[in-house]
């Protein structure tokens, strides 16, 4: 890499390609590496021998249409190289189709074509494709190597790393699922050139949140750059920095709590109020990572209150949330409802809710909040700042 982002292999992983970071991860559920970089996908082959030598005979790619339309070819020919047989499973694209059924769709294919233990599945996709193929890949004989090929930001930075794998139930998100750590993970950048504008916008959200609970340094260049790199222009070797920052933050915290027992509630930094938003607007509203940049101006308005964070601190980061871009409107969303969805999440313990709250930029832990008056004020405050009535 150059400047900067040469200096950060030092010591920290090692560079593939020129323009490539490597972040390994160490979790008590596997060792792997998560590689970032663009065009990392013209050498998908070299890396998969790399990794799995010549052990795997078949591999099944899944992706949904969308995404195997633009690349599908560029793995499968990585695939091909490797010295693998490749098989392309296409499953619906949404998040409505995180379900059972779909991984079953996995699981049929896998059968079908007679993957064998030593075999893989490459996920291609977003966060719904990850999450399904680690669950098939988790359950698939008792559990199958699997390879995460993230293609949205969220992916990137969020839901491929640390092994959370699963699908929905009627009942709730996430519900069903299985903890299975990939082999690999290699996120190619130019990928993100063709994700709509929206759900690369959605995906900074997470990446705020790092820096916000663990990275101030992380925080300070989302301040400085973050108009520019909205823009989605080259170089991308700030991008890939950024992007290793966040895998290294988390990859950090699983190591040393895969299960979430602990720390790991960390990184749910902004999701209580979150989660409640998506819940209450019936997933319909808000990407994901829109309900978390309000959720985290709504947790940061409690730490203001409770005397934990300063007002200064708090401004800051309502100001990186807005210049995100646009969020959808908070008008309508009752009050009474969120809180009570906000107790139906999981991290209510004996009746009392429990927030990731920051202390300043840069540090952030759990706290029980006993005060419903507190959350309501400042659950109200976060939705009155993004409400269009104020604009
Ligand atoms: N396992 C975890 O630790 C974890 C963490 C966070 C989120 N998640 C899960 O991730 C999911 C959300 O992931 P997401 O935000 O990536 O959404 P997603 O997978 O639904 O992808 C968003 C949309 O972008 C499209 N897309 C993806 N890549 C593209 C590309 N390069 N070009 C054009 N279009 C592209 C997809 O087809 C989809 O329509 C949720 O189900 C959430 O529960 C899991
Ligand atoms: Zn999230």
């Amino acid at each position: 890499m150059t400047g900067a982002s040469g200096r950060m292999d030092a010591g920290r992983g090692q560079a593939l390609a020129d323009l490539s970071v490597t972040v390994p991860v160490a979790s008590p559920g596997g060792r792997y590496d998560i590689r970032i970089g663009p065009g990392l996908y013209r050498s998908l082959g070299d890396q998969l021998r790399q990794a799995f030598g010549d052990s795997p005979r078949s591999v099944v790619v899944v992706a949904n249409p969308k995404v195997a339309s633009l690349y599908a070819a560029a793995v499968l020919a990585g695939v091909a190289a490797a010295g693998f047989r490749g098989h392309l499973c296409l499953i619906p694209d949404g998040e409505r189709y995180k379900t059972l059924r779909t991984a079953a769709r996995v699981w049929d294919d896998c059968v079908a074509r007679r993957l064998e233990r030593r075999d893989l599945l490459l996920a291609l996709g977003g966060g719904v494709v990850g999450d399904v193929t680690g669950f098939a890949a988790a359950t698939y004989l008792r559990g199958v190597n699997y390879v995460q090929l993230p293609t949205t930001l969220l992916a990137m930075i969020d839901s491929s790393v640390g092994g959370k794998t699963g699908v929905n139930h009627r009942a709730g998100k996430n519900l069903i699922g299985a903890f299975h750590q990939p082999a690999l993970v290699v996120a190619d950048l130019e990928t993100l050139a063709t994700l709509p504008r929206r759900e690369w916008n959605a995906g900074w959200h997470e990446a705020v949140k790092y820096g916000v609970i663990r990275d101030a340094d992380l925080f300070a260049r989302l301040e400085a750059r973050l108009p520019l790199a909205l823009r989605r222009e080259r170089p991308w070797d700030w991008l890939a920095e950024v992007i290793a920052d966040c895998c290294r933050i988390k990859a950090e915290i699983v190591a040393r709590d895969e299960r979430e027992s602990g720390e790991r509630k960390v990184l749910n930094f902004g999701h209580t109020v979150g989660h409640a938003l998506e819940a209450v607007t019936a997933y319909r509203r808000f990407r994901h990572g829109e309900a978390v940049g309000i959720g985290m101006v709504a947790a940061c308005q409690i730490a203001v209150r409770l005397g934990k964070l300063s007002e200064a601190e708090a401004a800051r980061v309502e100001r990186l949330v807005q210049r995100i871009g646009r969020l959808p409107n908070t008008e309508g969303i009752a009050m009474p409802a969120l809180l009570a969805a906000m107790k139906q999440d999981k991290k209510v313990a004996r009746g009392q809710l429990r927030f990731i709250l920051p202390s300043r930029i840069g540090f952030a832990d759990e706290q029980a909040v006993e005060a419903e008056s507190v959350i309501a004020e400042a659950a109200a405050a976060a939705l009155e700042t993004f409400s269009r009535r104020r604009r």
